[in-house]
């Protein structure tokens, strides 16, 4: 058994606490740590950080844990942890990553690293130049529904892919309304706190564009903030500076075209939060959270536009579920494994903080496109 010391910072929010802690860290000590052969295996030591002493005195007592500290500098101090984690705000992680880096820890962190490629790109020079294990959460690559359409993809199932939609987003409650309290922080709807939809989703439409369909190329975005003024956690009104709605078209260098609908003013009547759908010569798919339905040429309807008439086809009769066809592991979880397993025996971790500078770069982008209403390309980084 090898023991890792992992330091837990800002994990009393809503990521830290659900995926990070409670989902990855916990259900990974609960399953009795990585199992990598008879002899060898890894146990997560995990510490909780963060500025409010009652409120991580109340998340370790009640998922079972002892170990808390406000003195960050302190915990980061002890050779017994080799990992330092962070999942506080979007503009604090700067700051806690330079604390971590000058301590000689490996460094995993929540997306963006930064609401600025620069900076992204900082953060990632400074982890290398210092030779230290890094990497950023890109989670949407290991849900159930994008690992079917990755099996369906990898057997030849689409032919050439044409265009992908992805559609994500739900209504999220203002406060205004009695009996329906926001369900997300008030930060993200304030651009001097580092909120924002395009900061918030582009990221991750970046990575997951760069591995199912090919390199981005450029992007087109529009955004909105549809909703002026919210109620914070506190029942008090605020202006909501930043987007809560964005319209992006990306193009990737094979010539697939994305359109990706992110926006938190949509309500629901689809499959899911997010659905992708691809479509390609042979065949196309629609891609859940958890599912995938799958429709290939031989069995696509062929209708005919007749408006004068109810539609006589019930269109979704004609998509094939990809069964469950193994075990899908919490995706949060499943990266933290492979990090696990990068730090203590070096096996490839591609999901670094020089990559996740690539989702600031399309956020980033995003953002200009919008202003300057135009076509932007995106270019390669190093
Ligand atoms: N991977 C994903 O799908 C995903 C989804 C949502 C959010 N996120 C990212 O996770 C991060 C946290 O988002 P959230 O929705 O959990 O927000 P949140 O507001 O619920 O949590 C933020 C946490 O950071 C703490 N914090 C803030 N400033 C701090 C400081 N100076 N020192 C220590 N702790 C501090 C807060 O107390 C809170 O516990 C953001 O960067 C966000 O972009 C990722």
């Amino acid at each position: 058994m090898k023991r890792i010391g992992i330091i837990l910072n800002g994990v009393t929010g809503r990521m830290g606490t659900n995926q990070h802690l409670i989902r990855s860290i916990l259900a990974i000590i609960k399953q009795g740590g990585v199992k990598i052969s008879d002899e060898l295996t890894l146990m997560p030591d995990p510490i909780l950080t963060g500025r409010n002493e009652t409120k991580l005195r109340e998340l370790a007592e009640r998922v079972g844990l002892t170990k808390y500290s406000t003195n960050l500098e302190a915990v980061l101090a002890d050779p017994a942890y080799e990992i330092f984690f962070d999942a506080s705000g979007t503009l604090q992680r700067a700051k806690f990553v330079e604390m971590a880096v000058a301590a000689g820890k490996a460094v995993y962190c929540e997306k963006p690293t930064a609401v600025e490629t620069s900076e992204a790109l900082r953060l990632a020079t400074l982890c290398e130049d210092a030779g230290l294990k890094n990497g950023v959460v890109q989670d949407k690559l290991w849900l159930p529904g994008i690992r079917k359409f990755k099996l369906l993809r990898d057997q030849g199932f689409f032919g050439r892919i044409l265009s992908v939609r992805g559609e994500f987003g739900y209504w999220v409650f203002t406060g205004e309304h009695e009996g329906q309290p926001a369900q997300r922080p008030s930060w993200n709807y304030r651009k001097e706190d580092g909120g924002g939809i395009i900061v918030d989703m582009l990221c991750h439409w970046r990575y997951v564009i760069d591995n199912l369909f090919g390199p981005v190329k450029s992007v087109s975005c529009s955004g909105a903030t549809h909703l002026p003024h919210r109620l914070d956690e506190k029942g008090k009104p605020y202006a909501c500076t930043a987007d809560d709605a964005c319209y992006a078209t990306i193009e990737t260098n094979n010539g697939i075209v994305c359109q990706f609908n992110s926006s938190w003013t949509v309500r629901v009547r689809r499959d899911d939060l997010f659905t992708m759908q691809v479509d390609g010569t042979q065949g196309s798919a629609i891609v859940g959270l958890r599912k995938c339905w799958a429709q290939s040429l031989g069995t696509t309807p062929r209708p005919t536009w007749n408006p004068d008439i109810d539609q006589p086809i019930n269109f979704f009769d004609g998509w094939q579920e990809v069964p469950d066809a193994t075990t899908y592991d919490n995706a949060f979880k499943i990266q933290w494994e492979e990090f696990l397993k990068h730090v203590a025996l070096d096996t490839p971790f591609p999901w670094t903080l020089r990559e996740g500078a690539k989702g600031v770069q399309l956020a980033e982008l995003g953002l200009q496109s919008w202003e300057q209403r135009k076509w932007l390309d995106v270019p390669e980084m190093r």
